[in-house]
């Protein structure tokens, strides 16, 4: 597990190599059971050819890696533009003339040599900023792992080519039983990350006060998303936020991504396998829209993000948020795609927050009301195009990692954002209320 200690420390050399390593091993392992066309041709127009991914990771890690650091190109930097992602829309991406399966692969390998060369001689001892604490080998790290994910959610979209993954194995879980709900006690705590491979949109550390509120201790299951359905949920045109209706209407939707109707009941495809929908786990792929109507309808909201934060850090007698908050460990939570689902909703890993609340970390990311956004005192580092972009986009923020999230790329303060249409990405949510008066 990392630990804030040993990257202060000027410990971090073998924290990056096993990031390194690791995610590594998983990009080639997920792909290795595709064919050269599953890899190159495009699966929808969310998505980027897979191939693409895995070039756009080594280009990415050659320009962070290799040439920011002062070692000489391995491709022409005109290159670097077939694989920027703000100058191809996904959609686009299988027309360009992009390297095919060998030779991404060869590409990825070859930058991967060299970064493992130049980090073998580096001093652990940095000032840069971009490499203290090996920041930069966090940030390239957590960036393959990132895509990871995203190949996960093409795989999942794929119809055709019937991804399978490797049988799962549920980990050894407590049924926990207790209140449906928590209450928060408000006040004033320090929203956001110390932690050296943070991300700038996660500081600076700040001050933040939030009212007590009500927090669900499980996140809304399939059964309950069923209930909500057949309550006429998505043909309730004033439960939904603005904009939200019509765009569920528009596109037919009745239903969570991937689930089909089967007489009285319901079936859903996970990657290749087509079964019944299990009631007791927790709702996925489902829009910010159908989140947030559902929360509605069950006469609550959704947290907001510094709620979900408090939610996470409270425990009692204690304000402060980036003191304790620790990385996450596998064996607390469910991630690393080492289960290829969401675990029950009230399935224990490793206990409940000090709050109450279960599975904040891992199983599926929660939306939150907020709109990503930053916090007082941003410094976009190390570059723009990370977080700033973004700002102001309509983008709504998610927290907490999703089963096939790999532990270094999810933190307590980590903040993912999607556009609130999107049901392709492994999301699911837990509701809040008011205090009553
Ligand atoms: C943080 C998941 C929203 O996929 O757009 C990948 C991560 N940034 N390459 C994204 C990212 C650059 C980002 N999300
Ligand atoms: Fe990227």
């Amino acid at each position: 597990m990392r630990t804030l200690v040993s990257r202060m420390a000027n410990a971090w050399k073998t924290e990056a190599l096993g990031a390194l390593v690791g995610a590594r091993e998983r990009l080639l392992g997920l792909l290795a059971p595709l064919s050269e066309e599953a890899l190159t041709k495009p699966h929808s127009p969310l998505m980027s050819p897979l191939i693409w991914d895995v070039a756009h990771v080594a280009n990415y890690e050659e320009q962070w890696l290799l040439r920011s650091l002062g070692e000489g190109a391995l491709v022409d930097p005109e290159f670097d533009a077939l694989y920027d992602a703000f100058r191809h829309p996904r959609a686009t991406r299988a027309e360009l003339p992009i390297l095919a399966p060998a030779e991404a692969f060869r590409y990825a390998a070859h930058v991967r040599e060299r970064v493992l060369k130049r980090l073998e001689q580096l001093p652990e001892e940095q000032q840069d900023p971009l490499l203290r604490a090996g920041f930069v080998y966090g940030m390239v790290a957590q960036h393959e792992q990132q895509h990871i994910e995203t190949l996960l959610a093409t795989l999942q979209l794929m119809e055709c080519f019937a991804y399978a993954p490797p049988a799962p194995v549920a980990p050894p879980f407590a049924r926990w039983s207790g209140p449906r709900e928590v209450f928060v006690p408000g006040g004033a705590f320090a929203m956001g990350s110390a932690d050296p491979w943070a991300y700038d949109n996660e500081r600076p550390v700040h001050p933040v006060e939030v009212s007590g509120f009500w927090l669900d201790t499980v996140l809304v299951t399939n059964g309950d998303f069923i209930t909500f359905m057949e309550d006429g949920g998505y043909a309730r045109p004033e439960l939904w936020p603005p904009g939200g209706f019509e765009r569920m209407q528009r596109e037919a939707i009745q239903a969570p991504l991937f689930w089909r109707r089967d007489g009285r009941s319901y079936l859903r495809r996970r990657f290749s396998t087509v079964e019944a929908v299990p009631a007791d786990e927790p709702v996925q792929h489902v829009c910010w829209y159908e989140a947030a109507a559902y929360a509605r309808w069950a006469q609550k909201r959704l947290p907001t993000e510094p709620e979900w934060e408090r939610a996470f850090a409270w425990q009692p007698g204690c304000g402060s948020a980036s003191d304790f908050i620790s990385a996450p460990d596998e064996r607390s939570a469910n991630l690393g795609q080492r289960y290829a689902q969401p675990l029950p909703a009230t399935a224990s890993l490793g206990g409940a927050r000090p709050c109450g609340a279960l599975q904040m970390l891992g199983d599926v990311w929660e939306w939150t009301a907020s709109d990503f956004a930053p916090y007082p005192g941003y410094q976009p580092f190390p570059y723009r195009e990370y977080s700033e972009v973004f700002w102001g986009g309509g983008y709504k923020v998610l927290r907490g990692g999703a089963w096939g999230v790999a532990p270094v790329a999810v933190r307590p303060t980590f903040r993912n954002w999607d556009h609130p249409q999107r049901r392709q990405i492994f999301a699911g949510f837990r509701c809040a209320r008011d205090q009553e008066r």
